[in-house]
């Protein structure tokens, strides 16, 4: 089992837009120990998602899911662990939702970020299997954190309340995130 360094904001590799997995990658064995890597490295991490390019793949490849009483997240239900390889938002909610947000490519802060309530979203597994599901609240947050980082994109650019931009012990301290 292999744990990879995470790559941190700053890096350009970070900002690429991610490439698609081909036909040809679905079940081999390059393919599968990208995903082992990417469930031990987020586990390891104490990651709620992780995205390819975090660990320096530029593939659109996303991991999620945590157990319950996450320490970064101890107010969510737990999530199931779910991949999801060249996922795609087929449609959204109207509505958005605010809540505090962080990434471990940028450790120790936090801010508000509006996220849609609910996603569709059409993604493939590693054997290269379609599957659809609706995804809502914490669940659909994630998806969209990471759909972001296959596309370069970190979620300070989806705030639009810079002041809400906090370190996440001072926040705690403060009893605005637990
Ligand atoms: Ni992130």
């Amino acid at each position: 089992m292999t744990i990879k360094n995470i790559v941190l904001a700053g890096t350009p590799q970070l900002r690429h837009i991610t490439k698609p997995v081909t036909s040809e990658m679905f079940g081999t064995n390059e393919l599968n120990n990208m995903v082992e890597t990417m469930f031990a490295t987020m586990k390891a991490n104490k990651g709620v998602g992780l995205a390819a390019s975090q660990i320096g793949l530029e593939y659109r490849v996303l991991t999620f899911g945590f157990d319950t009483n996450h320490p970064r997240y101890p107010d969510q239900e737990p999530v199931p662990f779910t991949l999801m390889i060249n996922p795609e938002i087929l449609s959204k909610s109207q509505d958005m939702i605010y809540l505090y947000e962080g990434c471990l490519s940028l450790p120790e802060v936090r801010g508000l970020v509006p996220r849609f309530e609910w996603i569709e979203v059409k993604a493939y597994d590693e054997k290269g299997y379609a599957f659809q599901q609706r995804y809502e609240g914490f669940t659909a947050r994630i998806i969209q954190h990471e759909i972001d980082h296959l596309d370069g994109k970190l979620y300070p650019e989806r705030m639009d309340n810079m002041r809400t931009l906090g370190i996440t012990a001072a926040l705690r301290e403060a009893g605005v995130i637990r």
